[in-house]
């Protein structure tokens, strides 16, 4: 296990799609450990593979119910709408309100490969969909309908 430095923007591998995972080997599943550790170090909840500077499609989440590793993800299906605040462990101190799907369900494969669906909503279906998004580049600052200065009480929680 290992904390890994996580890529800021505007770096511009943030910009670049990430491949598809065909190899389910160890050197995938050491960078998933390193990425949840990271994830933790830094208080977020969730990382993608592209912030440490890895262009694989591979996130880890965990918004409080436990750590999901996602593998080569796609939304299968998704619902409603939801507008609300979001940070990036790559974009330190900023937030922005973002219109995200309400509820999605994601299909996905874990560290060995095998398929899994899963469904989540509110502030869940939004994490699987940031994370998604740097998957291809993009980050919640292209989407977000307003950006602010993340507030001083958040930061002293930290
Ligand atoms: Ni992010």
């Amino acid at each position: 296990m290992g904390i890994r430095k996580i890529v800021k923007h505007p770096d511009p591998v943030l910009r670049e799609k990430s491949v598809t995972v065909k190899k389910f080997n160890q050197n995938l599943h050491k960078l998933l450990d390193d990425m949840a550790e990271t994830m933790y170090h830094a208080n977020g909840v969730g990382l993608a593979a592209p912030q440490v500077g890895i262009l694989k499609r591979v996130f880890v989440v965990d918004v409080g119910d436990g750590l999901v590793e996602f593998i080569n993800p796609e939304i299968v299906a998704k619902e409603g709408e939801q507008l609300g605040p979001e940070g990036c462990l790559s974009i330190p101190g900023l937030m922005g309100d973002v219109l995200r799907a309400k509820k999605v369900k994601m299909k996905a494969q874990d560290r060995h490969g095998n398929e899994f669906t899963i469904e989540g909503e509110d502030f869940f279906a939004r994490a699987m969909q940031h994370e998604l998004d740097h998957l291809n580049g993009v980050l919640f600052i292209d989407l977000a309908v307003r950006t602010y200065t993340e507030p001083e009480e958040r930061e002293k929680n930290e």
